[in-house]
């Protein structure tokens, strides 16, 4: 740990005081999932909040009081603009006005599946085109440990000024679970980590007026505590998938055996099975470890094994589908007409960031099945970078009619706003890859398959 100066002291206690008495501008950078109920969190302590983003239809629609995030509805955005302390934009010569300013950009794969952290250094070129003495700068963004050290620190210090002197650095991952009813910004823990004490007291002092603060030695630390979190949860989800398929061969109900599983009260948490991996984590993050570890000249062959698991999930599904199919209906994909219940990567949410679904559709179109799609969160299929074809597709609603003219339908997310008795009831097969029929009544369940 580096030692704090003097200057750095005072730095930190006029910026602590300030803090307390929530007399600081908090920048939040990059508007997305994260980013946004940060900003609210921020104005619900009675901050000023500078809310900025690179796309200005984001920026635009939160001036008109608009979301663009089903889950945050446009009344808590209309709450949030009339507080009268929040100010959004795309103008970066705006960015001196805070004096905090927290990253909450992108941080995907590139096409290699190596990190690409192009979306931390440009915003951290941007902020260090406007830096000033006493700024407080915090990546939130999930990544691999030394990369607020190794990226955020270089590219400031560029300017002349020095981390820990002039300026604080720290870094506190993000742990928003989008559409997560039981957990909020304010009610889910923020672990902090910085280089120096007055670093540290500067972070701690501004999250700890939105919720409870853990604190940690080092940046590097609180980067690999996140990396820990969701390395954990793709290590069980694979775990999980693969007893699902060899209790299967046993004819064993995976979910039967996890809920009861789960009544211990000690040493056993619980996963589940489903379609595959999705989402902007858990199908990412790990390999952040992967590519850093290698620099180090460590494997991480537990990451890359539970990551081979959960990739042949989707094809597992497919099969069984198939196998449904000719058993069932004496018919084979080929030819078939299969709606897919669910686009989004989990319920309740209208993401479809790596979403299983995707590569479903991809998959059966192969086969040459002929897929349409429910979603209640996703009217249309916005354009995306993996599945550009899939663009302009609509949502099929769940008449009566309409389940009646496919031949499958495959339940890839469980949606509460679904009817999953109306699906059974009119569909002639249903492939339930997430235990979400588990309700119906018992004169349907022999149309059924779980997979
Ligand atoms: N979504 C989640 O559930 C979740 C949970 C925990 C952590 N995270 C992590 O948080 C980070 C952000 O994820 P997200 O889901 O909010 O992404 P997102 O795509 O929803 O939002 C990112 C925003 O950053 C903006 N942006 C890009 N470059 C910018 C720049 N230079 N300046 C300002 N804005 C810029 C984009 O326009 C976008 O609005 C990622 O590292 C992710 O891994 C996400």
């Amino acid at each position: 740990m580096l030692t704090t100066t003097k200057s750095a002291k005072a730095m930190s206690r006029a910026y602590v005081e300030r803090a307390h008495k929530r007399d600081l501008t908090i920048g939040i950078m990059g508007l997305g999932y994260v980013g946004l109920p940060l900003a609210e969190a921020f104005l619900s302590a009675g901050f000023r909040v500078l809310g900025f983003d690179i796309d200005e239809t984001k920026v635009s629609a939160l001036t008109v009081g608009k979301t663009y995030i089903a889950h945050i509805p446009d009344a808590r955005i209309a709450t949030m603009m009339a507080t009268g302390r929040l100010e959004v934009t795309s103008d970066e010569t705006r960015l001196p006005a805070a004096d905090a300013l927290l990253m909450c950009v992108p941080t995907p794969l590139n096409i290699h599946r190596e990190p690409d952290i192009s979306y931390v250094e440009k915003t951290t070129q941007m902020i260090a085109r406007h830096l000033r003495p006493a700024q407080l700068v915090i990546l939130e963004s999930t990544t691999y440990p030394g990369t607020s050290d190794e990226v955020v620190r270089t590219i400031l210090e560029t300017t002349g000024l020095k981390a820990g002197a002039d300026f604080a650095i720290a870094y506190s991952p993000e742990r928003e679970d989008p559409g997560n009813i039981d957990f909020s910004t304010s009610s889910i823990p923020k672990v902090v980590g910085a280089d120096t004490d007055a670093e540290r007291d500067m972070a701690i002092a501004v999250y700890e007026t939105i919720t409870k603060v853990v604190p940690v030695s080092d940046m590097k630390t609180a980067e690999a505590v996140k990396l820990t979190e969701n390395i954990f949860r793709l290590i069980n989800i694979a775990l999980v998938n693969e007893l699902k398929t060899v209790f299967q061969g046993m004819d064993i109900d995976v979910w039967e055996v996890i809920d009861a599983a789960k009544t211990k009260p000690f040493g056993f948490m619980a996963f589940y099975p489903g379609p595959g991996l999705g989402g902007h984590c858990i199908p990412i993050d790990p390999f952040y470890l992967t590519w850093k570890a290698r620099a180090h000249g460590e494997t991480t062959r537990f990451i890359e094994l539970a990551g081979d698991v959960v990739t042949r999930m989707p094809r597992i599904v497919i099969e069984a589908l198939a196998e449904a199919m000719s058993g069932h209906l004496k018919k084979s994909v080929a030819g078939s007409r299969i709606l897919v219940s669910g686009l989004a990567y989990k319920k309740n949410v209208d993401d479809m960031r790596e979403s299983p679904s995707l590569h479903l559709i991809h998959m059966l179109r192969e086969r040459g099945a002929h897929v349409d799609y429910h979603d209640p969160h996703i009217p249309s299929v916005p354009m995306n970078r993996d599945h550009p074809e899939f663009a302009g597709m609509k949502s099929v609603d769940l008449t009566e009619a309409a389940l009646q003219s496919y031949d499958c339908v495959l339940i890839s997310t469980d949606h509460d706003a679904v009817d999953y008795t109306n699906i059974v009831r009119h569909a002639p097969l249903v492939i339930d890859t997430r235990n979400a029929a588990k309700d119906i009544p018992a004169e349907l369940r022999h149309k059924v398959v779980k997979a």
